[in-house]
């Protein structure tokens, strides 16, 4: 079956992303389609990047911590980053990791789910800019939580995925796209090498 990894791309203290990751996650293994794993950051603490390209340097990494995340994305198919908003753009942590990697990413989709007054449209658009230089097939469709979903899920004591359910539309359709990439990409991987 083809891995997934669904990456949090928020490390801060109280953050939603653990929810949104909960929710993409129940949702995706409920399907049963992919193999579905969970990449917290949080478990992938990295120095500032101020290495060797790794465009050059590729699987040649400088320390254990960097060839651990390295080894980790080379194994997925495809990713769904569930992404917060942080000043019109995406995560410092999660530029900062993508920076220590590059050959790991290669010819894989990538899809996003966000949340945020724009529903994280505009960390999205950048992200999607981002991942065409690392050569990855970043997708039209993805999921945006908009105020009316995110306050009430972000201010519940008590989360339940459910709250989210409002878009599990959408997360279908961006997995259904999401596993059409990661097959055919496999396929034209395999053929590569
Ligand atoms: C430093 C910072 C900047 C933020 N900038 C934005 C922003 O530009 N747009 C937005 O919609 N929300 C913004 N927010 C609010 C976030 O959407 C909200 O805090 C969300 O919970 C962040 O995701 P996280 O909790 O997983 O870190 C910002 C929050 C922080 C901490």
């Amino acid at each position: 079956m083809l891995l997934v990894q669904v990456i949090l791309a928020s490390t801060r203290g109280g953050r939603f992303s653990e929810r949104a990751g909960r929710w993409v996650l129940e949702r995706l293994e409920t399907r049963g389609d992919m193999e579905i794993e969970l990449i917290d950051l949080r478990d992938y603490p990295l120095p500032f990047f101020d290495a060797a390209p790794p465009a050059r340097t590729l699987r040649d990494y400088p320390s254990a911590e960097v060839a651990r995340f390295g080894r980790t994305i080379d194994r997925a198919d495809g990713f769904v980053i569930v992404t917060p908003e942080y000043n019109h753009g995406y995560s410092a942590v999660l530029k900062n990791a993508i920076d220590h990697t590059f050959v790991e990413w290669r010819h894989k989709p990538v899809t996003f789910v966000g949340w945020g007054n724009v529903g994280g449209a505009r960390a999205i658009e950048q992200l999607r800019l981002v991942t065409v230089e690392l050569e990855m097939a970043p997708l039209r469709h993805a999921v945006h939580i908009l105020p009316d979903v995110l306050v009430p899920a972000l201010r519940a004591e008590e989360f339940d995925p459910s709250m989210l359910d409002a878009l599990t539309p959408r997360l279908t359709t961006m997995a259904d796209d999401l596993l059409w990439w990661a097959t055919a990409l496999q396929v034209a991987r395999a053929s590569e090498s």
